[in-house]
């Protein structure tokens, strides 16, 4: 091809060039004003074009060099404006809204609990997850050969063996009622406090059942205070939790580090204590262990049981979940399944 038919065809190469992207630029920029490339190879044919064309070629060859330059930078500024904004968004329209979180059912409930107990008074401890034998169960009177001790019931970190001090143990709590002797130990009398925490036990996992759940424990030491304050408190507990009209009702128990112990009763909201499924047809529900602390307990942690007296109670926070939203079964609260997590909203 003679070099002037060879400018023009690169001429409309240069005119009729479509770039997107950096990277086409940079491709553009070396194949025509490389060393190798377009103009500098034109720029070595003219050294052999005859003088009378010379004058011609040499206009032509500068022109097509100009308008690559010229292309070159119409071309960076597309490139750049691409980047920023594209003609046809509209600046104006207004932005996609940010979903919400909702707080988690049991963390809604475990701050009811506490916010309830704080208008008594009550203050908040908390005390480790993993904790000694010596605060889970010997300084709360359980027996050495007490059945929660068994590897069945408990998450040992470390065991000794059987023939050697079991205080010394390091475990997973398997009830918040070690922050009690943990309070008790560190501050004198009155005392007045909850601790809410996790608590860990070895349970298959089932409807009703977790390894993994949390738990308030309540705790109030002074002189004279007797089981009508443990029931008046708990009452007053009941009626703002889940409304003015529950009963309750306490029935004799056993815990180790009660003495008398009761467990609680409120009147099941279900079926208006008409009987229902969740109630097992009594009409009442279970949310609670409580008693007086038993004065061996009070010896225990250093606290004169001949002067001072206390109640403690422990409840199940995914348990009043259950009742108080009508969800019946447990594992829903660990799944967290956005569609179940998104129908609580946080009110008190
Ligand atoms: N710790 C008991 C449990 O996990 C609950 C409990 C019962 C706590 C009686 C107490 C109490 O403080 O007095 O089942």
């Amino acid at each position: 091809m003679h070099i002037f038919d060879q400018i023009d065809h690169l001429t409309e190469v240069v005119v009729s060039c479509k770039i997107t992207t950096p990277d086409e630029l940079e491709a553009f920029r070396i194949k025509f004003l490389g060393k190798k490339g377009v103009v500098s190879t034109l720029f070595e044919e003219f050294r052999s074009v005859p003088g009378d064309q010379k004058k011609e070629v040499g206009q032509k060859i500068n022109l097509l060099k100009n308008l690559i330059r010229e292309r070159i930078n119409q071309f960076m500024a597309g490139v750049t404006d691409n980047d920023d904004a594209d003609p046809d968004t509209d600046l104006s329209l207004p932005g996609s809204p940010r979903l919400l979180g909702s707080r988690h059912p049991v963390s809604i409930v475990n701050q009811e609990i506490i916010t309830i107990f704080s208008h008594l008074g009550f203050t908040i401890s908390e005390g480790p997850e993993i904790e000694d034998d010596n605060h889970v169960f010997t300084k709360l009177n359980f027996a050495p050969d007490h059945p929660a001790r068994d590897m069945q019931d408990t998450f040992f970190i470390h065991k000794h063996a059987q023939s050697e001090d079991s205080v010394d143990d390091i475990l997973l709590r398997t009830h918040t009622s070690s922050v009690q002797v943990r309070v008790m130990e560190n501050q004198p009398p009155p005392i007045r406090t909850i601790s809410p925490g996790r608590v860990f036990r070895n349970e298959a996992i089932s409807a009703r059942a977790h390894c993994i759940f949390h738990q308030v424990e309540g705790l109030y030491i002074n002189e004279n205070v007797s089981f009508a304050d443990l029931k008046q408190t708990l009452l007053f507990f009941t009626k703002e939790m889940f409304g003015f009209e529950t009963q309750i009702r306490l029935r004799p128990s056993f815990f180790p580090f009660t003495e008398p112990s009761a467990e609680f009763d409120v009147s099941c909201k279900i079926c208006d204590s008409k009987g229902c499924g969740v109630c097992k047809y009594t009409g009442w529900l279970e949310i609670l262990g409580c008693g007086m602390v038993d004065p061996d307990v009070l010896d225990n942690c250093g606290i004169d049981s001949q002067k001072y007296t206390g109640f403690a109670f422990g409840m199940g926070v995914e348990r009043l979940a259950m009742l108080k939203y009508k969800v019946n079964d447990l594992r829903l609260y660990f799944e967290n399944d956005l569609r179940f997590l998104e129908q609580f909203t946080y009110s008190i």
